[in-house]
């Protein structure tokens, strides 16, 4: 499989190529191009190129190909996720889920771009205001910049591409560097969909040649990125007046009050902190269990984890399979140390096979070790015991961090105080920090980065308020 870039409508033949590796077996599975500042500089020239075009696209039409974009890819629901599960190591059946909210993902996209509006504002109000109608209407940006992660190929592009689509703008994609296969069937799939050439462009390749030019670039509005921290916070150094929505990570937390009935929600708490070995910015990585119910939570969690599967990502079955590198899987096991040479216990797990790690529950965890206080990413999660809820509040908000919390309460005081107190972007109530739907809202306080997604608010991200004022 020979993947070329896709700029201007067409497949365009690189410079260079270099060879794309299964997480998992380690074989080879692609050739991808290798993009050179000049390739990406087409590529913006591309999208600046169709600018005009889907600036005054009616919202219907746009709407009409994000539709059919749908369509296209429950047509090939199965081809794309054994593409996910292929590029990415992310299990068939992780996969397919993301498969189902890409579409509700794309489905949203096509509904919002039918309500973009703004409103009318009481001139009169203010004195100075009077005979005068006036009204805010929202615009595309322009060229909008996406780079995407690796851990949702298909739906955290499809939370960059559907709400700058929907809003009218042009987009040069730059997809994660393991995992360019499913952006590159977008492509296709849009094109299929009645896409304007140039409307779409995807460049593959180095993360530091090409996000250097796109976050530089002067013809670029806007910049759109899920990732670590540390790029985020550069591309906002280097992004001069762009607009910039940053997706960055976290060390969610989820805290366990109390009266809880245990059985009702360990399932849930352990897919939290598992689903796609912890390689998802809202994975639960630091749970805080009440005194009371530590040791019942303990004995249960690691039941419960003992029964994941652990294997090839193709096979139906399997939980878990391998992290998406061999430096990731060695840092796991290393983290581990640190945390046990600083007193954690190691109630399940601590072992890899490769690049998978076996599913890790710690138990006392110093806030110094990294598996608390930096993103783990990796199937590794630390529960620790807490006397109050307002302790455990503390210890939740004691990070660097604050992307989403979970907290399982009886009490409603008890959780509307929470709610409250905890510095998140979203509150899970009686439920984990994992939780997402793709039409809320979701973006984060602290380094977990600016903005909100979720495709409503990221089109208010990607489209510019402008004020009509008549004089009558
Ligand atoms: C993320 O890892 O930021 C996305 C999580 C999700 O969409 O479920």
């Amino acid at each position: 499989m020979k993947k070329q870039l896709f700029i201007g409508g067409e497949w365009v033949e690189a410079g260079e190529y270099r060879p794309l590796f299964s997480p998992y077996s380690g074989e080879q599975i692609a050739e991808v191009a290798y993009a050179d500042a000049a390739e990406v500089d087409r590529a913006i020239e591309a999208a600046e190129g169709a600018r005009p075009l889907m600036a005054g696209m009616p919202a219907h039409e746009r709407a009409a190909i994000l539709e059919r974009l749908a369509y296209l890819i429950r047509d090939k629901e199965e081809e794309c996720a054994r593409l996910i599960a292929l590029e990415a190591a992310k299990p068939l059946k992780t996969a397919r889920l993301e498969v189902e909210r890409t579409i509700t993902t794309y489905k949203f996209a096509a509904e919002e771009a039918k309500r973009i509006q703004g409103e009318t504002i009481p001139m009169d109000a203010a004195p100075g205001g009077e005979d005068r109608i006036a009204y805010t209407i929202r615009q595309p940006l322009g060229v909008v910049a996406a780079i995407t992660p690796f851990n949702f190929p298909m739906n955290l592009v499809a939370h960059k591409v559907g709400p700058a689509l929907a809003a009218g703008n042009t987009i040069v994609l730059k997809p994660a560097g393991q995992t360019p296969l499913t952006a590159l069937l977008l492509a296709e799939l849009l094109q299929q969909a009645g896409l304007p050439a140039g409307a779409l462009n995807v460049v593959t390749g180095s993360g530091s040649v090409i996000g250097e030019r796109l976050v530089t670039d002067e013809r670029i509005q806007a910049v759109t990125f899920t990732g670590s921290p540390d790029v985020g916070i550069a591309i906002r150094h280097k992004a001069g007046l762009k607009k910039v929505t940053l997706e960055l990570g976290s060390n969610s937390a989820l805290i366990v009050d109390q009266g809880v009935d245990l059985d009702a929600m360990i399932a849930r708490a352990v897919t939290g902190a598992f689903s796609f070995s912890g390689q998802v910015c809202i994975s639960l990585q630091r749970i805080y269990v009440h005194e009371r119910l530590f040791d019942e939570f303990v004995r249960k969690f690691a039941e419960q984890t003992g029964k994941l599967k652990l294997g090839d990502p193709l096979d139906a079955e399997t939980d878990l399979s391998a992290l998406i590198s061999l430096r990731d899987a060695e840092r796991s096991l290393q983290w581990i140390t640190e945390a046990v040479r600083l007193g954690a216990e190691v109630a399940a797990g601590n072992r890899r096979d490769g690049n998978i790690v076996h599913p890790t529950v710690l138990l006392h965890v110093d806030a110094a070790a990294k598996i608390s206080c930096r993103e783990v990413f990796a199937p590794i999660v630390m529960i620790n015991k807490v006397s109050t809820i307002e302790e455990a509040i503390q210890l939740v908000n004691d990070s660097k961090y604050g992307l989403q919390a979970g907290i399982y309460t009886p009490d409603l005081r008890t959780a509307l105080a929470a709610a409250e107190a905890l510095e998140v972007g979203g509150v899970m109530i009686n439920d984990i920090p994992t939780f997402r739907v793709d039409h809320m809202p979701y973006g984060g306080v602290k380094e977990s980065g600016t903005g909100r997604e979720g495709v409503k608010y990221a089109i208010l991200e990607l489209t510019e308020m402008k004020l009509i004022c008549f004089k009558k």
